[in-house]
């Protein structure tokens, strides 16, 4: 096992009827702002019971971040927070509105243009404003880490950044407000954190015991909750466990002591910058491509993932290609399209695109063993039109 820090601040607050704790998890006194999205939290009740609870505090709303949030977005946010003399933020959302409200908290009072936190991707470490989160939907694991992912739509570049300062100070999180989401949205959150756990798991084999256990305890809870939740998102059984099954598959425990492979993301962030689509369809178009592409290097972890999650029999090379049709399988019965020619006409030229923007990037050596070349990339690419 490699060496590793295990750091994580976050209060998480689980269950029904939490809200009325967070007038006691602010600082007495401050100046909030509220961030949400689009409204969605107005027709299902958590903006009343979010704003019930904070009568005791000068609130400011900020609405509008949108999915993928925008940087230019977030510029009106951060000028609000400054002349309103804001000292604690609030996102009620999903991993947009959070990950949107980590850069806040990162850009207002960050010495330099704020841009730079994203196209230089400065490490945050210190003087971030505080912040906590309601979630309203479990996909991302947001609310309990401290990366994030911002939009600048002037150059149509998604790009990360985080730091030890973009923990949320507390979140909570109602598995009650699955109810409110739609189906798509549930799809979406199960497969994202499906694959926030694959690429944790799906490297090379290592003695991290534990850790691929866990792994695996979070696929097969989301192989089985998964279809049943996005029919049933007022059952309490199967809300509770995909709400925790998705924080878990990406609090920061999973890759402790263990190589990982993040590239599945940074291809799909490039599908959703280029043609806006969601950020969980983007993995499930990429992903099989990647570990087929990559099969030599992933072959010993795709069997293992093949016999203990799928039980299935035969040699590693058959097991391992029968594992990829099977998450293949389950992406299409959580009702994922999973070509790109499925969500755009116009794909021709994206396998270019994505390479050069990786060569401008130095990205040359990606995933777990750095053989993954932007040659590669460009191979996956084309493989999912
Ligand atoms: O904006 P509103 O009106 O609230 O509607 C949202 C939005 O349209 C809606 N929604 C959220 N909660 C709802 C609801 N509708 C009804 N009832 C509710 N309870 O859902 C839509 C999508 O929301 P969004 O926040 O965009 O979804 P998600 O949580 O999947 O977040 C995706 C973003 O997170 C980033 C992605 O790249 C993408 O930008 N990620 C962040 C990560 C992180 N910070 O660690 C890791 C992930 O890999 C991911 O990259
Ligand atoms: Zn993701």
């Amino acid at each position: 096992m490699n060496n590793f820090e295990l750091y994580n601040p976050t209060n998480y607050i689980f269950g029904k009827d939490q809200m009325e704790k967070l007038s006691t998890l602010i600082p007495k006194g401050a100046k909030v702002l509220v961030a949400y999205g689009g409204g969605s939290i107005k027709k299902n009740g958590i903006y009343d019971s979010v704003l019930k609870n904070l009568k005791d505090f000068e609130v400011t709303e900020f609405s509008g971040i949108e999915p993928n949030p925008h940087f230019e977005t977030l510029e009106k946010a951060i000028a609000i927070v400054k002349e309103k003399k804001i000292d604690f933020l609030l996102a009620v959302g999903g991993g947009s509105v959070i990950d949107g409200v980590k850069f806040i908290s990162a850009a207002v009072n960050y010495d330099g243009n704020p841009l730079e936190i994203l196209q230089k991707r400065i490490l945050i470490k210190e003087n971030a404003m505080p912040f906590g989160t309601v979630l309203t939907l479990p996909a991302t694991g947001s609310e309990m880490n401290s990366g994030a992912v911002v939009t600048i739509e002037s150059t149509q570049e998604k790009l990360s950044f985080g730091g030890s300062a973009l923990f949320p100070q507390f979140s909570i999180c109602d598995p009650t407000v699955i109810a409110s989401l739609p189906k798509r949205q549930i799809q979406n959150g199960i497969v994202d954190g499906f694959t926030h756990v694959m690429e944790q798991y799906l490297t090379y084999k290592h003695d991290a015991y534990l850790q691929d256990r866990i792994a695996e305890g979070i696929l097969t809870t989301l192989l089985e909750i998964g279809p049943k939740v996005v029919e049933h998102p007022t059952d309490y059984h199967l809300a509770s466990n995909y709400m925790w099954c998705c924080t878990m598959a990406l609090n920061g425990l999973l890759n402790k002591g263990v190589p990982t492979d993040w590239t599945t993301h940074m291809i799909g962030h490039e599908l959703t910058a280029m043609h806006g689509i969601d950020h969980a369809r983007t993995l499930a178009i990429i992903g099989p491509h990647l570990y087929t592409v990559l099969f030599e290097t992933k072959k010993e972890k795709l069997a293992q993932y093949g016999k203990r999650i799928f039980h299935l029999a035969g040699s590693d090379d058959e097991i391992a290609k029968e594992a990829i049709n099977k998450t293949v399988e389950f992406y299409h019965l959580m009702g994922m399209d999973t070509k790109l020619s499925q969500y755009t006409d116009d794909y021709e030229k994206t396998a270019d695109f994505i390479a050069k923007r990786f060569e401008e990037r130095g990205w040359k050596a990606m995933g777990e063993k750095q053989n993954l070349t932007i040659e590669k990339v460009k191979q996956i690419v084309e493989m999912s039109y």
